[in-house]
């Protein structure tokens, strides 16, 4: 009966609970030995005899069955284990659209000559709006809806003072702070301390506080550009202008400039492209014009030349600030531009 119920078992487990049934501490055997003392002598020595063969014979299929059981369970996990089968896919991530996108233009830029330098995200009112020639008073500045910082000491005086607007000037100056609404202050941060000649780029991020729709964000990259020396003009701008869109786009690109006003650049220019998402037929993307709106730009203004101490009569110089996710959207055909942060996969893995 003992032999049967381990030859009936189907685990270690149950192996170990029938050694402890009957060897274990309080087991059946075990009780056998211990009771022995107490009979008499002559059955003592061949009950003995029979529990200790007892003992040997459970101990030994004990040991037989519990490898039998341990070879099975080997053998089942070989079984699920296909060493053959191919791994598993690591995915790797990519680099974002819109970085590779930023890599291209500046690697194109760069064969060109140009540096290519930062300016910081959040910026002051001096070299966001005054030092480009932008007064405080002038409507121009509402053609940027800025996002304004509130700072430690602004919130003090408007909770502390009744003449909060006059001490703020006077703590502050001009330099209130924002996060930056283009990516022209970098151009007189970069004039204040370099003497021309001048050729950069300035790429980097840009926020404006505006409602979005298939071809404005709030946040978004610029790459605004530079070039200042004595005879620098329209058409040195032009060509070089023509000469980005043709190693970015690959092809040659129908371009078109028109008259715009920037108080920072005079003349001022719009850089528009026909629209590739719909060939210029019209649709959301271009608002039904056929054309797209991908850059501002113009001649550098004489004041904003003197506001980083540089002499108007000697110095010319161009300037312009695209908007690279419709760079983006053009070398890509994508009609959404919202599309680029929405963080959906979808969209992403297709780059
Ligand atoms: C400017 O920001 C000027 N700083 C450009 C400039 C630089 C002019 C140097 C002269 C000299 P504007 O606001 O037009 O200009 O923006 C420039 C480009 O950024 C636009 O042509 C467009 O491509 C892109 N852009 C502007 N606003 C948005 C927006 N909300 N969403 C997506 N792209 C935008």
């Amino acid at each position: 009966m003992i032999l049967k119920e381990i030859r009936d078992a189907k685990d270690l487990k149950t192996l170990e609970q029938i050694y402890r049934k009957y060897l274990g501490k309080k087991g059946e055997i075990t009780l056998i030995f211990r009771g022995l003392k107490n009979l008499p002598k002559e059955k003592r020595a061949k009950i003995a005899k029979d529990a200790n063969a007892l003992k040997a014979l459970i101990n030994k299929e004990l040991k037989s069955k519990s490898e039998t059981l341990k070879k099975e369970s080997k053998n089942q996990i070989s079984d699920k284990l296909d060493i053959t089968l191919p791994g598993k896919k690591i995915v790797f991530g990519h680099l974002h659209p819109l970085t590779k996108v930023l890599r291209e233009v500046s690697n194109i830029f760069s064969q060109m000559g140009f540096e290519i330098v930062e300016g910081p995200e959040i910026e002051t009112e001096y070299y966001n709006f005054d030092a480009l020639n932008i007064p405080k008073d002038h409507p121009a500045r509402d053609m940027w809806n800025t996002f304004w910082l509130k700072v430690e000491a602004e919130r003090r005086h408007q909770s502390t003072s009744k003449n909060a607007g006059v001490k703020m000037a006077l703590e502050y100056g001009a330099n209130r702070l924002l996060l930056r609404t283009h990516t022209s202050p970098v151009q007189i941060r970069y004039m204040e301390k370099h003497n021309p000649p001048i050729k950069i780029i300035a790429p980097g991020n840009v926020f404006r506080h505006e409602a979005t729709d298939a071809s404005h964000e709030f946040q978004l990259f610029q790459v605004e550009g530079l070039m200042v020396d004595k005879n620098v003009s329209v058409a040195n701008f032009k060509f070089t202008i023509g000469e980005f869109f043709n190693r970015f786009f690959g092809k040659k690109i129908n371009f078109r400039l028109r008259p715009d006003f920037f108080p920072f650049t005079e003349p001022s220019f719009d850089i528009s492209i026909n629209c590739v998402v719909c060939g210029g037929k019209g649709c959301s993307v271009c608002k039904k014009t056929g054309w797209v709106e991908t850059a501002g730009a113009g001649m550098v203004h004489p004041n904003v030349f003197k506001f980083c101490k540089l002499n108007p009569k000697e110095w010319r110089g161009w300037a312009f600030g695209f908007g690279l996710e419709r760079l983006a959207m053009m070398k890509y055909k994508i009609d959404d531009i919202r599309l680029f942060r929405s963080g959906d996969l979808r969209f992403l893995t297709q780059f």
